[in-house]
């Protein structure tokens, strides 16, 4: 659910209305809300393929330093935030560990930012409404307390 105040990067804008979006098997299949919900799916549509309504890629925030009031990289990084991206994953770039090298070649990509969701990650409460909880695991040959955002990879995009 997409709340007012969270980002619709895609369309570069704070949501002022509810979106609730309904995905199965990696695909949108309802988009209910208010006229933000409206203009989303007319958005995605206007691509003219199927792939723009595809999950593109999922992740959370883990920058401290983020600034919510900065639509942009700040939204997708900002420390607790959850993000759920739509469209376009087939994306290649020079440097190592950058782009996703998935197969939805749509024309469309949408990266849908809010800031007091919950994530799970195969049954594991990562970020409890806004709050990074998740802990990385401990190696045997740690010692010391581990900060909660260590080691936990954001899948920003
Ligand atoms: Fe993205």
């Amino acid at each position: 659910m997409v709340a007012p105040g969270d980002v619709l990067l895609g369309q570069w804008k704070f949501a002022t209305t509810e979106i609730v979006l309904t995905l199965r098997e990696g695909r949108v299949t309802e988009i209910a809300g208010g006229a933000d919900a409206r203009t989303l799916e007319e958005h995605l549509a206007s691509f003219g393929d199927e792939g723009a309504f595809r999950l593109s890629h999922a992740g959370w925030g883990t920058d401290h330093r983020a600034d919510w009031a900065h639509i942009g990289m700040d939204s997708e990084s900002l420390m607790g935030s959850v993000m759920v991206s739509l469209g376009r994953n087939v994306f290649n770039a020079p440097a190592p560990f950058c782009g996703f090298g998935g197969a939805n070649a749509s024309e469309g990509h949408y990266d849908i930012c809010c800031r007091h969701a919950s994530l799970w990650l195969d049954g594991r409460l990562v970020v409890a409404d806004g709050r990074l909880v998740a802990t990385a695991p401990r190696r045997k040959s740690e010692s010391g307390p581990v900060a909660e955002h260590e080691s936990l990879p954001s899948a920003a995009g």
